[in-house]
């Protein structure tokens, strides 16, 4: 396939931060200047349990930051502002001078942390997912109205996992570029997507398959995943069907087809859309174009890396008992050839419009 300008554009687009390659995926909307909610930064009321409480305040001195050690009237502070913190929390004024920085924290580091006590951890104002949707409510619909969730999102550090709430050198305060976020969390053996499925450890699978789709090669798993949340299958940003056989509509391919031309599947005699043709006769369209059960382009193809090229995987998993088919697919000058799995060896000829030989 050569590279038509749409797709030189879209791995162009697909720069490490780059925007949603997708038309349909409307631009972030940024937070209408959220302001903060009301909360007392005041010690809890005597008799209140206490989750956390901050060590100089534990040390019953007040006035290590205000101007008396009165408890009852221990007034101003002796520093304003962030500077107070900075005081002791010297790696903090070089955490806000990073490049990307959070507005709430250059505001007030008591935005989101009581400097006395908490009921919360690390002295939250509220539980922390609960104050990050109180101003970001577009990730709080997305995240809890989603079909599919993201477990990352609620699991360890939840939103910060990812994101730093104070500062950080990457934008949109992630703590890592996303393609190593993403890459590190899913880089455990056995992990199950909750419905028994297995999920991919991608640093040993991406070691080991060196034939990475582009837009994994552009380190944008972005381009086709949604990280808070999505409608569709496996988090994805358009629609894919989920079995090994489905109903050909071009619609349950939006994915694909949001960068690739449908006329590959939809055509049934070419010589010019694709290559996995006998002669003229498509064989994109032959296994997938069908009414009922239409093979989807995971029998064939890895969408994150494999061995051949072209993305050939090596088997397909069979049945609910883990078989793994092996394709036995061999390329060769002008074509290539399938082996004994779907059917007796098969093979294509792409070249001048002549089919393969029958044997
Ligand atoms: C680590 C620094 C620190 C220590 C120690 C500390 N405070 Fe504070 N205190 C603050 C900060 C910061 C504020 C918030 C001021 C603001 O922004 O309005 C504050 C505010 C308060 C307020 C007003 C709360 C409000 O809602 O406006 C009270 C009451 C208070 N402190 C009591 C105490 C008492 C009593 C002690 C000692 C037992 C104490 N603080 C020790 C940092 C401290
Ligand atoms: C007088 C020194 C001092 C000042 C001033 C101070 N802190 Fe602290 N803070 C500490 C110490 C000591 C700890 C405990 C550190 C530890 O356990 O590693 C701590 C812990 C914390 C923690 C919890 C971190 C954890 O993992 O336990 C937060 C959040 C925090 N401070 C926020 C603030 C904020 C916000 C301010 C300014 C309003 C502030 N601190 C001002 C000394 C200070
Ligand atoms: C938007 C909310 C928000 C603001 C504003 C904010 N923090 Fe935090 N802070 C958090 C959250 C959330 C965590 C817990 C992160 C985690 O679990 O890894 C945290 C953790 C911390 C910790 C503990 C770090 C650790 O390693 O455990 C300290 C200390 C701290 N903040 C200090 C500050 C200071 C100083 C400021 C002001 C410059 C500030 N924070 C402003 C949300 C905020
Ligand atoms: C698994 C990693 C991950 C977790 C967990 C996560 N995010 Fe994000 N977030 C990202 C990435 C990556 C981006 C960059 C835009 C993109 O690729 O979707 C982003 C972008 C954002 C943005 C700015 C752009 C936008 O889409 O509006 C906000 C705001 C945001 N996240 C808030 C949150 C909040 C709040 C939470 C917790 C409920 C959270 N995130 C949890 C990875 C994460
Ligand atoms: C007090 C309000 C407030 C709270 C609480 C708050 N944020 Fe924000 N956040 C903002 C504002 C304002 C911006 C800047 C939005 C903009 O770019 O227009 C922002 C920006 C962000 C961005 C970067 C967006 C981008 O496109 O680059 C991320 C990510 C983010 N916040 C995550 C969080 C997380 C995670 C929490 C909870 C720990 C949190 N926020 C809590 C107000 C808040
Ligand atoms: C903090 C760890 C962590 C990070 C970071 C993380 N994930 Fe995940 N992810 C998980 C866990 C745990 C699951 C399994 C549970 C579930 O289904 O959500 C999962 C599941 C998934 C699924 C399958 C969802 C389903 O239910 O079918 C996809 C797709 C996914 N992650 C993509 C990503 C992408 C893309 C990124 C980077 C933006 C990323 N993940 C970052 C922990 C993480
Ligand atoms: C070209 C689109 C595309 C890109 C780019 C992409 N993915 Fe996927 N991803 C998919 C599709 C399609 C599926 C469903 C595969 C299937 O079921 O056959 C999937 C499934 C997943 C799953 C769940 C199934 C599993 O095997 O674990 C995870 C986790 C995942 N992707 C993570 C990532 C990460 C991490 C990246 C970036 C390195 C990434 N994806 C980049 C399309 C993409
Ligand atoms: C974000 C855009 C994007 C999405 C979404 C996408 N692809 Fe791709 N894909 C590309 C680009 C760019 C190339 C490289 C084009 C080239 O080599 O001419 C490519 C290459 C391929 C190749 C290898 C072509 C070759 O000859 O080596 C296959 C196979 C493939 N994609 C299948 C898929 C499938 C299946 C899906 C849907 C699950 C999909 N793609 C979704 C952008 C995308
Ligand atoms: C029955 C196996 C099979 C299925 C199913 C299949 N492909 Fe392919 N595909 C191939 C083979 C084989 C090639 C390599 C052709 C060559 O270059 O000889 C290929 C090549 C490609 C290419 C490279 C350009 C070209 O057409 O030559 C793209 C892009 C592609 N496939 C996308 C898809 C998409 C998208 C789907 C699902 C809608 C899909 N394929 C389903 C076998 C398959």
């Amino acid at each position: 396939m050569a590279m038509t300008p749409k797709l030189q554009a879209l791995l162009a687009a697909a720069t490490l931060l780059g925007a949603p390659a997708f038309a349909a995926d409307a631009p972030a909307k940024k937070p209408a200047k959220p302001a903060a909610p009301a909360h007392s930064l005041a010690p809890l009321p005597l008799g209140e349990k206490v989750g956390w409480s901050h060590a100089p305040f534990e040390a019953g001195d007040c006035s290590i930051c205000h101007a008396k050690n009165d408890p009852k009237n221990p007034g101003p502070l002796t520093k304003t502002g962030n500077e107070l913190c900075f005081t002791c929390h010297e790696e903090f004024a070089e955490i806000m001078a990073r490049k990307v920085k959070h507005p709430p924290a250059v505001q007030a580091c008591t935005n989101c942390h009581n400097p006395h006590n908490s009921r919360e951890r690390k002295l939250l104002v509220a539980e922390q997912t609960a104050l990050c949707f109180g101003c970001h409510a577009d990730i709080k619909g997305i995240s809890e109205k989603a079909r599919v969730k993201h477990a990352a999102l609620t699991t360890g550090s939840k939103c910060a996992n990812c994101h730093n709430p104070h500062g950080a050198h990457v934008e949109h305060l992630l703590v890592q570029l996303p393609f190593d976020l993403c890459v590190n969390c899913h880089s455990k053996d056995g992990v199950s997507d909750g419905r028994g499925s297995t999920l991919t450890n991608f640093t040993k699978w991406l070691e080991a398959n060196k034939v990475w789709h582009a837009p994994v090669e552009a380190k944008d798993c972005s381009a086709c995943h949604k990280t808070h949340g999505s409608e569709n299958f496996r988090l994805l940003v358009a629609e894919y069907p989920a079995k090994f056989y489905a109903p050909y509509d071009p619609k349950n391919y939006a994915l694909c087809f949001g960068c690739h031309n449908d006329k590959v599947v939809s055509e049934p005699e070419t010589t010019t859309l694709t290559n996995f043709r006998d002669g003229s006769r498509n064989l994109h369209y032959l296994h997938v174009n069908k009414a009922d059960r239409g093979r989807t382009c995971r029998a064939c193809h890895e969408v994150h890396a494999a061995q051949q090229d072209h993305q050939i995987r090596d088997g397909v998993p069979y049945g609910t008992k883990g078989w793994v088919l092996k394709l036995n697919y061999t390329k060769t000058p002008g074509g290539g050839s399938c082996a004994k799995t779907c059917h007796e060896t098969k093979s294509y000829n792409n070249q001048a419009g002549q089919p393969a030989k029958k044997k």
